[in-house]
C-alpha cells in the first residue's frame, strides 16, 4: 500500500526516482501478463469489478471505462458528476467529459453539455460517429439529441438548495439575504467541490482506454470548462505507454497538460505512481501566484492523477494525501495515493 510521504521522505523519493514503485504498483510475478486492471478516483470503487468484467467479456477498455462511470453519473448523491452535480453561478448544471481509446488513438469529448446526464456516452459517440474530437454547448446537445439521448433536468433539490445557500451567503454586497437563522448548514454546504470521476482501464491483451466525466467546479462562472473534457489534461491514453487521468483543480491540470505529461513520464520509464508524482511536482513548481499558494509556498489546492502503464502496473499520486480505487490481482480495493505533500501547512 502506498503511504503518504513526509517532506523528508518525498525528497528521498525525488532523489531515488523509482523508490515508490514497489509498494504501489500491481506487478505480476514471473512475467505473467495481468488480467484486466483498472484505476479510478475513489468514487469509482464500486465500478471497478464491473469494468474488469466488461473487459473480460471482450468490451474495449474505453467502453468498459464509460460503463464504469455511468452509475456515478446517475447517482444524485455524487454532487460532482452527472445528475445531481452542483450547478454553475446561474444555477445551471453543465457537464464535461472525454474518452480516449488506445488501439485506435481516437478521442471524443463534450463540454458545457446541459440536460443529458451521461456525457461520457455522448463523448463516445463523438469519437465513433464524427470526425471531430470536441463538441461544446448547444452543438453538443443537438448532437446528443440526434443520437436519441434523453433530456432531463439535472438539478436535484439537494443541489439547488446548496446553490441557493452559496448565492445567499457568498457576498454581503448584493440583494440576496443570508438566511443564517434558517438552517443548520455544515461545511459540506459551503465547499466548492471539484469532484469528478476518472477511470483508466487495461485489458488482458494490454490495450488501454480512459474516460473522465464531471459537472466541474461548483458554482463556476458560466462558460467555464475544466480539464475533464480536454484530451491531454483530464484524460490521455497512448496505447504503447499508458493511460492517465486527473481529478481536482482543473485549471492546474490544464496548464500542466497533466494527463499527457503523466503518460509521457511513463513512456520515459517511470512507474505510474512516480509519473503521477513527477507531474504533481511540475504543477507545484509552476504554481507561482500568491492566491494559489499556502504560506509555506505549497499549492493551496488538491489535484490527483491516476495511471496505468502498458505492463498493467497501477498507481496514483495527489498533491495532498488521499485515496484512490483500483482493480488489481486482489480484486477491487481502495488504496492510499502517494502524496507529494503532507496536509500540514
Ligand atoms: N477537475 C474537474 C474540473 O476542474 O472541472
Amino acid at each position: 500500500m502506498p503511504r503518504p510521504v513526509t517532506r523528508r521522505s518525498f525528497l528521498k523519493i525525488s532523489a531515488a526516482g523509482a523508490a515508490t514503485t514497489a509498494s504501489c504498483a500491481y506487478a505480476p510475478r514471473g512475467g505473467r501478463k495481468p488480467g484486466p486492471v483498472a484505476v479510478s478516483s475513489r468514487n469509482g470503487l464500486n465500478s471497478m469489478e464491473l469494468v474488469g468484467e466488461k473487459m473480460a467479456a471482450g468490451l474495449p477498455p474505453v467502453d468498459a471505462a464509460v460503463l464504469g462511470v455511468e452509475p456515478v453519473e446517475n447517482d444524485p448523491n455524487d454532487t460532482s458528476v452527472g445528475y445531481g452535480g452542483l450547478p454553475n453561478e446561474d444555477g445551471v448544471v453543465t457537464l464535461d467529459s472525454c474518452v480516449m481509446d488506445g488501439p485506435s488513438g481516437l478521442a471524443g469529448a463534450v463540454a458545457h453539455l446541459e440536460n443529458v446526464k451521461n456525457p461520457a456516452q455522448v463523448a463516445l459517440k463523438v469519437m465513433r460517429r464524427t470526425d471531430h474530437v470536441l463538441l461544446v454547448g448547444a452543438g453538443a446537445l443537438e448532437f446528443a439529441r440526434a443520437h436519441g439521448f434523453r433530456e432531463e433536468n439535472l438539478l436535484t433539490e439537494r443541489a439547488r438548495k446548496r446553490w441557493l445557500r452559496w448565492k445567499e451567503q457568498h457576498s454581503g454586497k448584493d440583494d440576496w439575504i443570508d438566511p443564517t437563522d434558517n438552517g443548520d448548514y455544515g461545511k459540506e454546504w459551503i465547499e466548492r467541490p471539484t469532484g469528478t470521476i476518472h477511470i483508466g482501464a487495461r485489458n488482458a491483451a494490454g490495450d488501454l482506454g480512459g474516460c473522465t466525466t464531471t459537472s466541474g467546479l461548483a458554482f463556476k462562472i458560466p462558460g467555464r470548462v475544466g480539464d475533464s473534457p480536454l484530451i491531454g489534461c483530464g484524460n490521455y491514453c497512448d496505447n504503447d505507454h499508458g493511460v492517465a487521468g486527473a481529478t481536482g483543480r482543473g485549471e492546474a491540470a490544464i496548464i500542466a497538460n497533466g494527463a499527457a505529461r503523466t503518460v509521457r513520464y511513463m513512456a520515459e520509464g517511470m512507474s505510474p505512481t512516480d509519473a503521477c508524482l513527477a507531474t504533481l511536482r511540475d504543477v507545484a513548481r509552476m504554481t507561482r501566484t500568491a492566491r494559489l499558494l499556502r504560506a509555506s509556498g505549497q499549492p493551496d489546492f488538491q489535484l490527483k492523477f491516476y495511471a496505468i502503464n502498458k505492463a498493467g502496473d497501477v498507481g496514483a499520486g495527489s498533491m495532498y494525501p488521499s485515496k484512490y480505487a483500483r482493480l488489481v490481482a486482489n480484486g477491487a480495493e481502495l488504496a492510499d495515493t502517494a502524496a507529494l505533500f503532507e496536509e500540514r501547512n
